[in-house]
């Protein structure tokens, strides 16, 4: 067969900051490394990093008169919640019924760096020499496990290190390199690839889970065949657990390691705490709040927020891309996941690189380990109960991906076959999961001030997050009966617009008010933390982005008694980048999901 061969590059993770249109500043302090005091918090750190505006680079955060509103709007929806909720899962009329089918190699373009217009200054594409096969997977007769980062023995990381080595050191055009696999991430995820005529990104949609799952897997087996141990088995970092909140030390106990990496947030090496709803500011909350905080944050992601599989997945992606119902994330993709990988990236760089943004991200080995993780999160939260099962829907399970193999085959995998992490060989070494049973209990001790005097959502909002609004929101339905509530789920829909050019955090308390608390997470009125991690600019436009986010709000109402009231206060407390996010609307409505 006659073999189309794309060039390529071999990149370095030095040759960034060198062939960068505009070179990291050099400038910065040098922290050193493992500092048995952890570095001091600190609320000044700007969370624009993104916009590199003190380098004199591109992307300058607007004015204080300038709000997104007043910016051209991009009508073309994004939408999770409505149009996501009711047009996702079930039948679209608009949605042709076809799995997203394998990229085609052969029409890989150019990357867009996440949170930008820029290009990637190299190509992300695969090399390609013609011959794709169908991948059956073999039947293991013992299963693998992934070790918690922070527990492996010295003998492991010796093999890791030595496994990453080997892979750092093939060939530049061989696709199991080091820098080859990274760009797989960097082209499914910032658009080399073409779904329905338009490039697209994984992330947004139910490809999240089985596309990351997919690629460790394969990244595991060339590890494996490296150094020759098929035991071998990708560590997983354990932010979930109280003693996995720190950035595991194996990426980071030796800068000549083939597992360190130069471009990461110096701030959060050693044993400075992980907030998991980071997003480019540290709290000024203390220690044992923020690993509450944490615990909260895993809880309210993984079970009061993620009821049904489109919350947890996110938005259904077919053959005719995002289409009317738009893309969105699943709970677990927004917070923690993105956080995390905000909380790692360098900003220093112009773009958060490494980790900070998708077309770095796996050029950090740590990456992997994050991915570990978030896999572990999917097995784990399908024993959760309810309706947390796998999708059925036939799309689903018949989108397809390719991946090269531990022999250099270039395979074609079916999502339908990545549902069981035991059927691909693998299990995850048992930790505690204190956040299972993490009860959130009201805490507000001084009493609300009296629902009528909240102003309504219709007199509050579209508004600009650069401060606190509080609001009240009426329900469709009040004193739901249990198999009411079985059936369908209440949801908060809240209208964002906003520059996904810009790290952006703010979190949703019920029935709480400006005066809230806004360090304690852990307690009922908490709803959820949004942080976004940019899509890619399709199109090239600078419009915002805009969407509706949903948040369950069954179980609150419940445990804060006010199951009876007809008006829900809402309050909205900006952490970082509000005056880049306007809230459009908010309305509760009942959906079955
Ligand atoms: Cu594909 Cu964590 O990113």
């Amino acid at each position: 067969m006659a073999s189309t061969t794309i060039p390529i590059s071999c990149i370095t993770t030095t040759n960034l900051s060198s062939s960068s249109p505009h070179p990291f500043p050099r400038n910065h302090p040098k922290i050193s490394l493992i500092n048995s005091n952890a570095p001091k918090r600190q609320n000044t750190i700007s969370c624009a990093s993104s916009s590199s505006n003190e380098d004199g680079h591109k992307n300058p955060v607007p004015s204080s008169s300038e709000n997104i509103s007043d910016r051209k709007l991009d009508r073309r929806n994004v939408l999770l919640g409505l149009g996501g909720l009711y047009g996702a899962y079930t039948a679209d009329p608009f949605a042709l019924a076809a799995p997203v089918p394998a990229p085609d190699i052969t029409k890989c373009g150019t990357a867009t760096i996440s949170f930008s217009e820029d290009k990637v200054p190299y190509s992300c594409c695969p090399p390609f020499y013609g011959t794709i096969s169908d991948y059956t997977v073999p039947s293991f007769t013992r299963l693998n496990v992934r070790p918690a980062a922070h527990t492996v023995s010295k003998s492991y990381i010796r093999k890791y290190k030595t496994a990453i080595k080997k892979m750092k050191e093939l060939p530049c055009d061989d696709p199991r390199n080091f820098y080859q696999q990274a760009n797989v991430h960097c082209a499914y995820c910032n658009g080399a690839y073409q779904l329905a005529g338009a490039a697209y990104d994984i992330h947004p949609s139910w490809l999240f889970f089985p596309f990351h799952r997919w690629y460790l897997y394969f990244y595991e087996r060339i590890l494996q065949s490296l150094i020759n141990d098929p035991t071998f088995a990708l560590p997983y970092w354990n932010w979930d657990n109280p003693p996995g909140m720190f950035f595991p030390e194996i990426f980071d106990d030796d800068e000549s390691s083939p597992l360190y990496d130069e471009f990461r947030n110096q701030e959060h090496r050693g044993r400075f705490l992980m907030d998991l709803a980071y997003a480019g500011q540290d709290l000024a909350a203390k220690e044992p709040q923020i690993v509450k905080n944490n615990l909260a944050i895993m809880y309210r992601q993984m079970v009061t927020n993620a009821p049904c599989p489109l919350l947890f997945f996110g938005a259904a992606l077919r053959a005719d891309g995002y289409g009317p119902s738009g893309s969105a994330n699943g709970t677990v993709v927004n917070v923690p996941h993105n956080s995390v990988h905000r909380w790692v990236g360098d900003p220093r760089t112009e773009h958060n690189e490494d980790m900070g943004n998708f077309y770095s991200a796996a050029k950090d080995p740590v990456f992997y380990c994050h991915h570990s993780n978030v896999d572990r999160m999917w097995t784990i939260w399908k024993t959760l109960g309810g309706k947390r099962m796998d999708i059925d829907d036939p799309d689903y399970l018949n989108s397809e991906f390719l991946f090269y193999d531990e022999n250099k085959n270039l395979v074609k995998v079916k999502i339908g076959d990545s549902l069981d992490n035991e059927k691909l060989g693998y299990k995850f070494q048992d930790m505690p999961t204190p956040w299972r049973r993490f009860k959130l209990t009201r805490k507000r001790s001084k009493a609300l001030r009296s629902v009528k005097s909240i102003p309504p959502a219709e007199d509050v909002l579209p508004a600009t997050l650069t401060k606190i609004l509080t609001f009240s929101v009426a329900r469709p339905a009040t004193s739901r009966t249990k198999a009411d509530k079985e059936e369908t789920e209440e949801l908060l829909n809240l209208g964002l617009e906003y520059d996904d050019t810009k790290y952006i955090r703010f979190d949703v308390f019920l029935n709480d008010d400006e005066e809230v608390n806004e360090l304690e997470l852990d307690r009922a009125e908490y709803a959820s933390s949004f942080a976004n991690l940019a899509h890619v600019h399709e199109g090239g436009s600078d419009a915002p982005t805009t969407t509706t986010w949903s948040l369950p709000i069954t179980e609150l109402l419940e445990d804060l008694g006010i199951e009876g009231d007809d008006k829900v206060v809402v309050t909205l407390v900006p952490k970082c980048g509000g005056r880049a996010m306007n809230i459009t609307k908010a309305e509760i409505t009942l959906v079955a999901c």
